[in-house]
C-alpha cells in the first residue's frame, strides 16, 4: 500500500458498470437499519435527490415510523428480502449492528446490489475477504463506511504530511472517548477504534507490522469498555490509540509528531480543528563526552490552516454514488476495510493474551 495508491484511490472502470455511466442518478437505494446512525444515511439520500426512491428497512416499525415521519417519501419495510428482491434498487447500505454485517451484506451483493457496509465492513479478516471476493465477482461496487477518510480536516492533516512539513512522522497519539454508546456486540476497539485506525492507515499510507491491546470490561463480560492499542510500523513509527465509552468528557483528539513539526486535530472543536506547532528537539551532532551532551528545544510559531468545512458523510455519501454510476473503485474499498478488520482482528488476539504484541497477518492486498 503506498500513500498515493491511498491517497488517490485509482479510478478502475469495471465492464459491468458500463451502462449505468451513462446515468446520473439511481432507480432506488436503500438504507438497512435506521438505529442510531442510518437515519444519516436516510437523510443525505433524501437531500441529494441521488435516486429516484429511497427505501428504508427496519425490523423496527417505531424506527420506521421516525424516518418517514422526517422524509415522508421514502419507501419503508421490515423485511430484507423486498430489498433484496426489488430489481429498482441498485445499491443497499448497510446500517445494522457490526455482528450483523457480514450476513447482510454478503445477500445484498449475492442479490447484485453495489453495497455500503458501515464500519467495520465485517469481524474477521476471512469474512471480510469473502465479501471482496463476491463484490468482484459479482462486478458491483463494494465500499465500507470510513467516514473519517471524507472529513476536510483530515483531508488536510494528509495534504500537510504529503507536504513533508511535519518531516519524518514520529508517533501518533489518539483519544476517542465519551461517556457511552455502549454497543451490545463489539467492544470499544471494534466500534471507536475503527475510526482512528483507518485514519492512522490512511495518513501514514502503510499497515502496522505489529499490534498490542489492553483492556478491561466493567459491565459485561468480555466486552471491553476502555482499550489502549499500540500500532508498530517500519522504521520505529508508532501509533497510539486510546479509546472508551467510560469518560466524563468527549475527547477526539488527534497528535501527530514529525522530525519538523507537530500538529494536533481536535475534532470536537468548532472552528479551528487542526493548529501546526513550529515545535521540535535538535541534538548537536558533535559532543566529546556525555556531559557535553546537547538537546535544544524549538518553540516557534503556531498556525491554524484554513479548512472548507462539509459533512463527511455527505461527501462519503456522494462518493458511493459517483463509483456506482462510474464505475470507479471507492477510496475506501473493500481492501481499505479489509486493512482495518485485519488490524482489529489482531488486536483482540492481543487483548485475549495480555496485551502481547501481535503480527498481522499478510495478504491483504490484491
Ligand atoms: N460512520 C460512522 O461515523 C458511524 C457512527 C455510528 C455508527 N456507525 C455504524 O453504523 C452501524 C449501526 O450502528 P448504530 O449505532 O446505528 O446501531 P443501532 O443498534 O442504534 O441500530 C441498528 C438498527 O439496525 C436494525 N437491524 C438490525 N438487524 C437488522 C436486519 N437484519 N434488518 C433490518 N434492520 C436491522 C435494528 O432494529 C436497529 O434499529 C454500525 O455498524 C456502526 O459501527 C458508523
Amino acid at each position: 500500500m503506498t500513500l498515493q495508491s491511498v491517497a488517490v484511490g485509482e479510478a478502475a472502470e469495471h465492464g459491468a458498470h458500463a451502462a449505468a455511466a451513462r446515468r446520473r442518478t439511481l432507480g432506488g437505494v436503500a438504507v438497512v437499519g435506521l438505529g442510531y446512525w442510518g437515519p444519516n444515511w436516510a437523510r443525505n439520500l433524501y437531500q441529494m435527490q441521488c435516486a429516484r426512491r429511497v427505501v428504508c428497512c427496519d425490523f423496527s416499525h417505531q424506527r420506521l415510523a421516525h424516518v418517514k415521519n422526517l422524509y415522508p417519501a421514502i419507501e419503508t419495510t421490515t423485511e430484507l428480502d423486498d430489498v433484496l428482491r426489488d430489481s429498482g434498487i441498485e445499491a443497499v447500505i448497510v446500517a445494522t449492528p457490526v455482528s450483523t454485517h457480514f450476513d447482510i451484506a454478503s445477500r445484498s451483493l449475492a442479490a447484485g446490489k453495489s453495497t455500503l457496509v458501515e464500519k467495520p465492513l465485517a469481524t474477521s479478516a476471512p469474512a471480510a475477504h469473502r465479501l471482496r471476493t463476491m463484490a468482484r465477482e459479482r462486478g458491483v461496487t463494494l465500499m465500507v463506511g470510513h467516514t473519517f477518510e471524507y472529513s476536510a480536516p483530515v483531508l488536510k492533516i494528509r495534504e500537510i504530511i504529503c507536504s513533508g512539513e511535519l518531516g519524518d512522522i514520529f508517533y501518533v497519539s489518539s483519544v476517542r472517548a465519551n461517556l457511552g454508546l455502549f454497543q451490545r456486540d463489539v467492544n470499544v476497539a471494534w466500534d471507536l477504534a475503527t475510526h482512528d485506525i483507518s485514519i492512522i492507515l490512511m495518513l501514514l499510507g502503510q499497515m502496522p507490522h505489529e499490534v498490542s491491546c489492553h483492556g478491561q470490561s466493567h459491565y459485561r463480560h468480555n466486552m471491553e469498555d476502555v482499550a489502549m492499542l499500540t500500532l508498530r510500523f517500519a522504521n520505529n513509527l508508532i501509533a497510539f490509540v486510546h479509546v472508551s465509552w467510560l469518560d466524563p468528557n468527549k475527547i477526539r483528539r488527534a497528535t501527530i509528531v514529525g522530525s519538523r513539526k507537530m500538529l494536533v486535530y481536535d475534532d470536537t472543536a468548532l472552528q479551528e480543528k487542526i493548529r501546526v506547532y513550529d515545535k521540535g528537539v535538535t541534538i548537536s551532532p558533535y559532543y566529546d563526552t556525555y556531559g557535553d551532551f546537547q538537546m535544544s528545544y524549538r518553540y516557534g510559531d503556531v498556525y491554524i490552516p484554513r479548512i472548507e468545512e462539509s459533512e463527511p458523510l455527505k461527501v462519503e455519501c456522494e462518493h458511493f454514488i459517483d463509483c456506482i454510476i462510474r464505475g470507479r473503485t471507492p477510496k475506501t474499498d473493500a481492501t481499505s476495510g479489509l486493512r482495518v478488520v485485519s488490524v482489529l482482528e489482531a488486536c483482540e488476539r492481543s487483548l485475549r493474551s495480555g496485551g502481547a504484541f501481535v503480527p498481522i497477518e499478510p495478504g491483504i492486498e490484491g
